[in-house]
């Protein structure tokens, strides 16, 4: 493609008089040449190239390439409140990186391992201490509750954003169900479906980055509070990574599965 006449006028501009400006198409097409799939060379590109579907190679390059991610999960387990026996569902949990490190600082609570992909949940499952529960399910954004549910809480570390509109590569490999409707709407059905999944006064933590075209940090509190969430507060912000903190009322309602007659919680 030949350069626009006003950046032609610019260069010459700053090239001076008497410069004889050419243009070369051949190392344009060289850069726009097409990249490999699967090749070291993918490793060599900028974000968000990589082998993102690849276990061992996220595990390997994520907190590399995303240096705050470490940092936010650091934040995420030290939002927690105190677990003790509780139950816990990390919901996408991936190879277990967030259930690890919830395991270094509470030893006795359940930690139910939720994702639609069995591979990482048995990576996850081996890494990770008993007590465990392995839930080989995708969270279905919008169903009455959680698989599993009633829990006392729920993480979602890089996880809120890929079920809301899950990237391609984990839609087509997953079978995950596709959205419609705006990405409002999905979030707003996300956090219904687990404020729906949490015993009254159960805590909520979502570990996440911000992204185009996803709902920025103040609005998904207010989508939080929306759907009956209580002590909605953003925990720890930097740059664009941030952890969210919410709470289930504590006084509200005993929901009906504690009285063994089955089904969740009630949306607010
Ligand atoms: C970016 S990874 C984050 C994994 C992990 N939480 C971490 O911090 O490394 C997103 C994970 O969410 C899972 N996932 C995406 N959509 C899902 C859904 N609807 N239900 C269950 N798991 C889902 C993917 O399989 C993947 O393991």
């Amino acid at each position: 493609m030949e350069p626009s006449k006003s950046l032609r006028e610019a260069v010459a501009a700053m090239a001076g008089p008497g410069a004889e400006l050419r243009y070369e198409e051949a190392p344009r097409q060289a850069m726009q040449r097409p990249m490999p799939k699967d090749c070291w060379a993918v490793n060599a590109c900028a974000r968000p190239a990589g082998h993102w579907g690849d276990s061992e190679w996220y595990d390997l390059q994520l907190e590399r390439r995303l240096p705050l991610v470490g940092p936010m999960l650091n934040e995420v387990v030290c939002a927690l409140p105190p677990l003790g026996n509780g139950r816990v569902c990390d919901v996408g949990c991936g190879t277990g990186r967030c259930a690890v490190e919830i395991r270094k600082a509470y030893l006795r609570c359940t930690l139910c391992l939720l994702d639609a992909d069995k591979d990482r949940v048995e990576t996850a499952k081996n890494r990770v201490a008993e007590p465990v529960e392995v839930i080989v399910e995708p969270f279905v954004v919008g169903a009455p509750s959680l698989p599993g549910a009633p829990y006392d809480c729920v993480t979602l570390v890089l996880a809120l954003r890929h079920s809301t509109r899950p990237a391609p590569h984990y839609a087509e490999r997953l079978g995950l169900p596709l959205h419609t409707g705006t990405v409002e709407e999905s979030y707003r059905a996300a956090l219904t479906t687990i404020f729906c999944s949490l015993r009254p006064g159960g805590t909520l933590l979502i570990g996440d980055q911000v992204a185009a075209g996803h709902p920025s940090v103040y609005n998904q509190c207010k989508l939080l509070e929306d759907c009956g969430f209580e002590h909605v507060d953003i925990a720890w912000r930097d740059r664009d990574f941030f952890v969210i903190g919410a709470a289930a009322p504590a006084d509200d309602p005993e929901p009906s599965w504690f009285r063994g007659e089955g089904g969740p919680r009630l949306p607010a």
